[in-house]
């Protein structure tokens, strides 16, 4: 007897969606199933201004395929150069949905981010005052510290200061790997809350390195040991409503992987509901699976849930392709290394 789910259609809260033909080919594997997506600024040139995320805004929308039914919720990203009135403008109009604190050098095309946190002091003050969330890439970039700490060591260095010194500023730690992440989030009961990503929820860092290196397991933050992954499925499994779903789904085409020097990123648009649906039941949280993918998203960004629903069918195998096709060349879907059977119907 097939088994079924009924949810309120997900939104995903941490997406790259790229631009131009790489944005074309993307965008329909998200908007299948999820309502809306916070889109992350991370382009080469990087979404700075109010200017900038109108355009690609309305880049998205041109892409978006006739009957398809998805808001793009907009980000800036943070330099030492941002204007506070610029950033208020831009979430007065409806415009932008939270800004994008990346540290410099943390991860992909983020040479633009933030060195000294004091540039941007008031840019985070005007960000209180207006309750414009901030989403923060939670990684130290200091060369000294080992890649498997810099989670752990940016809470006690940059997270927490810059918290005690703006109070009211809303965080959302983005794609939170460790359970000092966890246990950050858990400990403080205010405008604070994270995004854990699908394959967080199903890979160690054994599955990356163990047996030959996977270059498709290799995302930022990278996966850590077996205990933070079970920190991570306890968190998203909880109910607790400070953490929810941001897929941190990012293609890069498999050249750019699979290289001597491979690009950070894992592919998981087109399979996250049933990788979810997988690692909820194997948690026996399936009741809880609406509120981290439907629900607690909403409710921290100030938004109303879905209306609409989506079913989730449990049957046979369920198989999705290798890889999409795009006119940039392949993108591979991320494998969670285990047969799916649960299905967005
Ligand atoms: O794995 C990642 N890929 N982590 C990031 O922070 C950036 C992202 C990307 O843009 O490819
Ligand atoms: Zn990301």
């Amino acid at each position: 007897m097939s088994q079924i789910l009924t949810l309120r259609r997900p939104d995903d809260w941490h997406l790259h969606l790229r631009d131009g033909a790489m944005l074309g080919a993307v965008l329909p594997e998200s908007a299948r199933h999820f309502a809306r997506a916070i889109i992350m600024p991370n382009l080469v040139p990087p979404v700075v201004t109010a200017r900038d995320a109108r355009a690609y805004r309305e880049r998205i929308l041109t892409a978006l395929p006739e009957g398809m039914d998805f808001t793009p919720l907009m980000t800036l990203y943070l330099t030492e150069e941002t204007d506070p009135d610029d950033v208020a403008a831009a979430h007065a109009e409806g415009l932008i949905t939270a800004v994008k604190l990346y540290p410099a050098g943390a991860t992909t095309n983020s040479a633009s981010g933030v060195r000294d946190f004091d540039k941007v002091r008031p840019v985070l003050e005007k960000m209180a005052e207006i309750g414009l969330p901030l989403c923060v890439h939670g990684e130290v970039t200091d060369p000294e510290i080992d890649i498997f700490d810099r989670e752990a060591v940016f809470i006690d260095r940059v997270l927490d200061p810059v918290r005690r010194a703006t109070p009211g500023l809303r965080v959302v730690m983005e794609h939170i790997t460790t359970r000092d992440g966890v246990e950050y989030v858990t400990a403080n009961d205010r405008d604070l809350a994270a995004t854990i990503t699908t394959h967080h929820l199903v890979i160690n860092r054994n599955h990356l390195l163990v047996g030959g290196i996977k270059p498709h397991y290799y995302c930022l933050p990278v996966a850590k040991r077996e205990e933070h992954r079970l920190a991570l499925r306890r968190a998203a499994t909880s109910g607790d409503a400070r953490f929810f779903l941001g897929t941190d789904s990012a293609p890069h085409t498999d050249p750019l992987k699979q290289s001597a020097c491979g690009c950070a990123g894992c592919f998981t648009a087109p399979n996250t509901m049933s990788i979810l649906a997988h690692v909820f039941e194997e948690e026996n949280a399936l009741n809880r699976l609406e509120g981290f993918t439907s629900l607690h998203g909403p409710a921290f960004y100030g938004l109303p849930p879905n209306e609409a629903q989506i079913t989730l069918t449990k049957g046979d195998t369920v198989t999705y392709p290798d890889k999409i096709e795009t006119d940039d060349g392949p993108v591979t879907v991320f494998d969670p290394g285990f047969a799916l059977h649960w299905q967005v119907t």
